[in-house]
């Protein structure tokens, strides 16, 4: 990975971190993305410190508003020329609906939204990389995840674990019709599951369901540095520099659901998506 440009969405903490740390240590240049200022120039202090490696920078973006996810590209555009690595990983899991700034449901705009405008306004940066790599972190809940196409956004009825199931199992379909798209390029796109990991995730949720979330991290989860076995090896294996529309688990392709298969439903999730953007200026 020496001198290779990396950006990592989420990565003040949890996967996000423990990847950004890695890739610095084997000589990445590495760009952080998080939301808060404060933990952003920690994370950044502290893999320096942990690498030795001064290739590190961050960026601050709240990735649930398209607007910050349009500035934060055009920042990287202006200062790199290329990148080598896309790991769009910032996402969480939201009990209650809420709303962002430019009306969007939050699960729906972090966990997908943010991807999809992120990646394709890259993808210039990607292509004048050797060999750029997009990695999309999903989860094994997308295998739980039903497409709602009559209501992606939950306005009818929302319920956090069936949303956020959805939108992971969205970030599989994007992927997969990504891949299509950039096939005949030099710009791989792969989607991956990284375990139950024991990290924040899930957090945020007052009451029971955080309650839950943190007993059930105590009892089962694996941690976060195994968690980042799967993405870093997306980010670093020579052997995958042709791997592309698959989706990952615990370093393996594997299949994914029935319903991420479905082409003709990645391409209506694309094209709702792309209205969905333009319609937010
Ligand atoms: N943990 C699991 O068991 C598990 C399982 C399957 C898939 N995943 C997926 O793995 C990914 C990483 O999760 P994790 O377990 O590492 O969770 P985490 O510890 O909560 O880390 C999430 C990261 O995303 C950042 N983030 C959250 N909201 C953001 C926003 N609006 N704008 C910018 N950054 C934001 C967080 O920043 P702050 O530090 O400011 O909160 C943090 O850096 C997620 O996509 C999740 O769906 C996790």
């Amino acid at each position: 990975m020496q001198d290779s440009v990396v950006l990592v969405t989420g990565a003040s903490g949890g996967i996000g971190f423990v990847c950004a740390e890695v890739l610095a240590a084997r000589g990445a240049q590495v760009i952080l993305v998080g939301r808060d200022q404060q933990k952003c120039a920690d994370a950044a202090a502290a893999i320096k410190n942990s690498t030795d490696n001064r290739k590190i920078s961050f960026e601050v973006a709240d990735l649930s508003l398209l607007q910050e996810v349009r500035a934060l590209a055009s920042r990287i555009l202006h200062k790199h020329g290329h990148i080598d690595v896309l790991l769009n990983n910032a996402g969480g899991f939201y009990r209650q609906r809420q709303i962002t700034t430019e009306g969007l449901e939050y699960t729906f705009a972090l966990n997908h939204m943010a991807y999809f405008v992120l990646t394709s306004l890259l993808l210039p940066a990607l292509g004048q990389a050797k060999q750029g790599r997009i990695i999309n972190v999903a989860s094994g809940a997308h295998r739980r995840g039903r497409m709602n196409f009559e209501d992606l956004q939950g306005k009818l009825a929302y319920a956090g674990w069936p949303a956020y199931c959805q939108s992971k199992l969205m970030n599989v379909m994007f992927t997969y019709a990504l891949a299509r798209q950039l096939e005949g390029t030099a710009i791989t796109a792969n989607s991956l599951h990284p375990g139950f990991v024991r990290s924040a995730f899930g957090h945020n949720n007052p009451g029971f369901a955080g309650l839950v979330v943190r007993l059930s991290q105590i009892l089962l989860a694996i941690s976060p540095e195994a968690g980042a076995k799967t993405p870093l090896h997306l980010a670093c294996a020579p052997e995958l520099a042709d791997s592309s529309g698959k989706y990952y688990e615990k370093s393996q392709a594997v299949i994914s659901s029935p319903e991420s298969l479905d082409t003709a439903a990645q391409d209506r999730l694309w094209q709702i998506s792309a209205e969905i953007a333009a319609s937010i200026p």
